[in-house]
């Protein structure tokens, strides 16, 4: 059966976790899909791990949407998650128009980076039909204001203030919320404090639901990784086997673990 929004409240309501991962095209998604994923996200990553940029800044809103139509191609019943590229969402009548276009594509939901300026850019998007992931904690789109991929929330100020912005997202139409790079005790209190399913990269055991880029997880892009990446393809033994080891993981919570996450 097909994996909605509801599916990700009921494992939210049932204390079960869920798993999610980047794909970007067809054989990825049909891949991930049948290997028990269950949403992908058409990351603006892709800017990074496909097209080489060093940041997430050059991505277009038609580079996405053709990734989405890839995407919706292959898959086999995940929900579609697409970013909405930079400055796409920067007013509210683009991003009106450009979370319609993603929708078009073939997404089921979109997700925006953001804090609590985002709130009437959500509430319009959500008042429409579009269901939206909001994004919060390392936002890589601003990656030029906070100088450098860090981690965020480590003071307790900047904690409850994303505690605050996450209810207020949620308050203003957000049905999922997206955790990067924060202190795992910091994403328990957020995944606690909102009813809606709340999606961790980086941020500890606790959240309802994880999700990690693609190639990380297949451990392809050379050099250093970063902490809260865990390569499955030495245990999995095969592209499929990995992305099952990956769900599972997942599920039964052994991922992440202590190693994969950061303090305050
Ligand atoms: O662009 C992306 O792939 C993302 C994940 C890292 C959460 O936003």
């Amino acid at each position: 059966m097909a994996v909605t929004i509801n599916t990700l409240r009921n494992y939210k309501e049932k204390g079960e976790a869920f798993a999610v991962l980047t794909a970007y095209d067809a054989t990825f998604a049909q891949v991930v899909s049948e290997a028990g994923v269950d949403a992908i996200l058409i990351g603006d990553s892709l800017g990074m791990v496909l097209q080489g940029h060093d940041s997430t800044l050059p991505v277009t809103m038609e580079q996405i949407c053709y990734h989405v139509r890839s995407v919706a191609k292959g898959n086999r019943g995940a929900l579609i998650m697409a970013d909405m590229p930079f400055m796409s969402y920067g007013t509210i009548p683009s991003a009106l128009d450009n979370a319609a276009a993603l929708m078009r594509a073939g997404a089921h939901m979109v997700k925006l980076e953001g804090t609590d300026w985002m709130a009437d850019t959500i509430k319009a998007i959500s008042d429409r039909g579009i269901p939206v992931c909001a994004h919060l904690g390392l936002t890589p789109q601003f990656v030029n204001k906070f100088g450098g991929y860090k981690v965020q929330g480590r003071d307790e100020k900047q904690a409850e203030q994303m505690i605050e912005h996450a209810c207020q997202l949620e308050a203003a139409g957000a049905d999922v919320i997206l955790l990067e790079c924060v202190p795992s005790a910091l994403a328990a209190r957020i995944t606690q404090a909102v009813r809606a399913p709340v999606i961790g990269i980086g941020a500890g055991k606790d959240t309802d639901g994880q999700v990690l880029v693609l190639h990380d997880m297949l451990g392809i892009p050379p050099g250093k990784k970063a902490r809260f990446v865990k390569n499955f393809l030495a245990e999995g033994g095969s592209i499929p086997g990995a992305i099952e080891a990956y769900v599972a993981a997942v599920r039964e919570r052994s991922f992440p673990a202590e190693e994969h996450t950061f303090k305050a």
